[in-house]
């Protein structure tokens, strides 16, 4: 068994395996030097030999226990018709959402628009890099696809004025993207991916009591879908103030905390196993202080299940090295 699964199935606490969200990114020279002749990021998403080198990039460089696949969440809108543009310095930015045209799509059009994706996994599962390691697949949970498919654009701090007012088009959206979903997790595993991380990344703009309609329900539904294939699944409900009962309710087969979230109480109110942390503007002191913060999280999740990752993805500006730095201390530990 490979070291995560030891520690997500079995439950191991001898070992911290990690991996980094955005380990595949802007702070590799060799994807900038991809990215600068490739300005179209959806374009590269469904590049299967270039998205499936660049998901392999930080394996080359550091001794990480698993790879993520190179794609983007909002790929499931551009798989939906909607139209989905990456500007530079400003982030994604969608195209109209017409409720019709998004019915009428079938499944059909939507894996044929997808295809180079699952493709892409496939290359990256057979390559020798990824023996005794794991590939992560995922998606993004219905509630972030919502925000950006109606907010069109990230929503910084918080969502425009009237986000609630369509509740038909809210609800309809909900079950149109837990329907495809589903299809897009299915690819994924049966193209090779051998874990499944939920990324909620805006869960933490909604108020408490919208909670279970927005981000328990929809997640648990694919919670339960990740769970009937037999793969495990890893939920990230960023910014969130009660991890608690989101596990007790979702029962992800392990949790990614943010770093506002204190690791010591967390450690003690949760039993599953507890995946990241670590703030990731941390890799951009020096190599005394990742240390000190890196040993903190691995004392004080040392018998529990743990997978060493940050609180968030790798921000552009980080040094490489930095990078090695914090793997190899997690690896001597
Ligand atoms: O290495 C990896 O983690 C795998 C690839 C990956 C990307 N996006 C590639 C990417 C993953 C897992 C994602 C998930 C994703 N995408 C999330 C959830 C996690 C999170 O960060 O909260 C979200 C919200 C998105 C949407 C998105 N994609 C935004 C807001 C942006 C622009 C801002 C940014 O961080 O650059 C992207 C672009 C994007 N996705 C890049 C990469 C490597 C940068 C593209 C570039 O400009 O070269």
């Amino acid at each position: 068994m490979t070291p995560l699964h030891e520690t997500i199935i079995n439950k191991k606490t001898g070992n911290k395996p990690i991996w980094l969200m955005r380990q595949a990114g802007r702070y590799l020279p060799e994807f900038r030097e991809i990215r600068k002749s490739n300005p179209n990021f959806v374009d590269l998403c469904l590049n299967e030999n270039l998205s499936s080198e660049i998901s392999l990039q930080p394996l080359k460089r550091f001794d990480l226990d698993a790879a993520i696949i190179f794609s983007d969440i909002l790929m499931l809108p551009y798989g939906l018709n909607q139209k989905v543009e990456f500007k530079k310095n400003f982030g994604p930015n969608l195209g109209e959402l017409n409720l019709d045209n998004i019915s009428k799509i079938d499944e059909i059009d939507f894996l044929e628009k997808l295809y180079p994706i699952y493709k892409s996994i496939n290359k990256v599962s057979q390559n020798n890099l990824l023996k005794d390691k794991n590939l992560i697949g995922f998606i993004g949970a219905p509630w972030t696809l919502l925000v950006y498919m109606i907010n069109k654009v990230s929503p910084k701090k918080k969502l425009i004025k009237d986000f609630f007012k369509d509740e038909f088009l809210i609800n309809r959206l909900l079950i149109i993207l837990e329907k495809f979903l589903k299809i897009h997790i299915e690819q994924q595993v049966k193209s090779g991916a051998t874990v499944i991380q939920i990324f909620d990344s805006w869960a933490g703009l909604l108020e408490e009591k919208d909670l279970p309609n927005y981000v328990y329900i929809p997640t648990l539904n694919l919670v339960e879908y990740v769970k009937s294939l037999n793969i495990p699944v890893i939920c990230f409900p960023r910014g969130i103030k009660d991890y608690k009962s989101f596990c007790e309710i979702v029962k992800p087969d392990a949790v990614n905390i943010d770093y506002n979230i204190d690791p010591h109480s967390i450690c003690k109110e949760i039993k599953i196993p507890i995946q990241g942390g670590l703030d990731p503007k941390v890799l951009l002191t020096n190599t005394e202080n990742i240390k000190k913060q890196t040993l903190k999280y691995l004392n004080i999740f040392k018998d529990h299940p743990y997978i060493f990752n940050l609180g968030h993805g790798v921000l552009p500006e980080t040094n490489p090295e930095m990078v090695d730095y914090l793997v190899k201390t997690v690896k001597d530990y």
